[in-house]
C-alpha cells in the first residue's frame, strides 16, 4: 500500500479516491462544457475505463489525478494531480500534471491552487526533475493555466493524436523543470 495522499491548501484538499466519490464526480463534471476538449460527455464504458485508469495510476506509481475537495463545504470540485504520461505518440512515462473541475468552480483560482499543490508534490514527495502538461490549442483555459503556473511551451514535444481534438489532431505540450518551479515558489513567497 503506497502512502495515502491528503494534501491541504488554503481552500482545498487533494486526496485519494473513495468509492462514493465516483458518482458525484461524474454528476458534476460529465457535462458538455467540462468535457468539451476531452472527447465530449463520456458514456458508461468510457467512465468505467477512466476510473480504472485513475486507480491503476495510484497503485502503480503512488500518485494519480486526485479528488479536489473544497474545505469550506466539502464539495467535490473535480480532480487534479499527477500521472505518468501515456498518450499514444507522446512523451510516454514523463511526469504529467492534469486537472478537470466542475464548471461552477471555474474562474476562482481553484485550478491554479490545486495545480500548485500537485507540482509541489511532484517535485517534493515524488522527486520529479521535470513535469509536463498536455492539452489542445483550442483549450485556452487549460493552456492559460499552464502559462500562469510558469510552464513553458514545448513545441518540440507536440505530437499527433486526434483523441481530444479531431479537428487539429494535435496535442500541445508545456513543461517546467524542478529549478524553475522552485525559483518561482521562492519568488512568490518573497
Ligand atoms: C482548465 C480548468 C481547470 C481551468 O480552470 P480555471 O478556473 O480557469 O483556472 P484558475 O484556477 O487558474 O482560475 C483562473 C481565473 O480565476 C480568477 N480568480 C478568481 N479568484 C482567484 C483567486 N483567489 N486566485 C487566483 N485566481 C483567481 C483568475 O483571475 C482567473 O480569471 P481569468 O481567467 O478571467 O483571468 C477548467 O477550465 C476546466 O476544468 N476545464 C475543463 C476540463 C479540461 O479541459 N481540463 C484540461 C484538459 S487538458
Amino acid at each position: 500500500m503506497k502512502r495515502p495522499i491528503h494534501f491541504e491548501t488554503d481552500r482545498l484538499i487533494l486526496r485519494d479516491w473513495r468509492e462514493a466519490d465516483w458518482a458525484e464526480f461524474w454528476r458534476v463534471t460529465n457535462t458538455p462544457a467540462v468535457m468539451r476538449w476531452l472527447g465530449g460527455v463520456a458514456n458508461t464504458e468510457k467512465r468505467a475505463g477512466a476510473q480504472d485508469r485513475l486507480l491503476s495510476y495510484r497503485s502503480e506509481h503512488g500518485h494519480t489525478f486526485w479528488v479536489v475537495e473544497r474545505k469550506e463545504d466539502g464539495a467535490l470540485l473535480g480532480f487534479c494531480g499527477l500521472k505518468r504520461s501515456n498518450q499514444a505518440g507522446g512523451p510516454i512515462g514523463a511526469m504529467e500534471v492534469g486537472w478537470r473541475l466542475r464548471e461552477d468552480a471555474w474562474g476562482q483560482g481553484y485550478a491554479r491552487e490545486a495545480a500548485t499543490a500537485a507540482l509541489d508534490l511532484a517535485f517534493g514527495r515524488f522527486g520529479a526533475q521535470e513535469v509536463i502538461a498536455l492539452t489542445v490549442a483550442g483549450n485556452e483555459a487549460s493552456w492559460g493555466l499552464m502559462v500562469r503556473l510558469g510552464m513553458e511551451r514545448r513545441e518540440d514535444l507536440d505530437f499527433d493524436n486526434a483523441e481530444f481534438d479531431p479537428e487539429s489532431g494535435r496535442i500541445i505540450v508545456y513543461s517546467i523543470a524542478r529549478e524553475a518551479w522552485q525559483a518561482g515558489r521562492v519568488a512568490a513567497r518573497a
